[in-house]
């Protein structure tokens, strides 16, 4: 093999985790995006003061990420609950409050011991069709 084993360009994978389960970030939204992302994207294109705007706002992360870095924001939704929860979130980032994950946090890796790295035992668990095929 002659290319980099870690793809392309290693360096330019942003390795952020998503907004599920027990993230700090999760609301009633099924498919928000981590602020982070935005937070990138914002900071690099770009300044204080400009306008983001964010038609399909969902519960407000991309505007959240703007007013976090001085930039103004608009948006829209058709779910008004998802757009009652983005106005408390702006609010919240405006303030210093916004529960957030921080911009910079490594991501998370598990000791290879701890029971999150392991294998569930069902996975090593034999079927009966795994026995049939074997004949036995
Ligand atoms: C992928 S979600 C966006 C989530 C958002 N980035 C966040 O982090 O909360 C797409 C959103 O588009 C909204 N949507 C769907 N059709 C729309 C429309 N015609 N006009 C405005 N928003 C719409 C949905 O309600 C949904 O919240």
């Amino acid at each position: 093999m002659s290319g980099n084993p870690l793809g392309k360009n290693p360096t330019d994978v942003w390795e952020i985790p998503n907004v599920k389960a027990n993230h700090v970030e999760k609301t009633i939204h099924p498919c928000q995006f981590p602020i982070e992302l935005v937070e990138r994207l914002v900071l690099a294109l770009t300044n204080p003061g400009d306008l983001v705007v964010d038609p399909y706002i969902g519960v407000g992360s991309t505007a959240a990420a703007a007013v976090l870095h001085g930039r103004r924001s608009a948006g829209a939704d058709t779910v008004a609950e998802y757009l009652d929860i983005a106005r408390e979130r702006v609010r919240a980032a405006a303030e210093g409050t916004l529960r957030r994950r921080p911009m910079d946090r490594p991501v998370y890796e598990p000791s290879p011991t701890s029971r999150l790295a392991q294998r569930p035992l069902e996975w090593d668990r034999q079927t009966p069709r795994d026995a049939e095929e074997r004949g036995e």
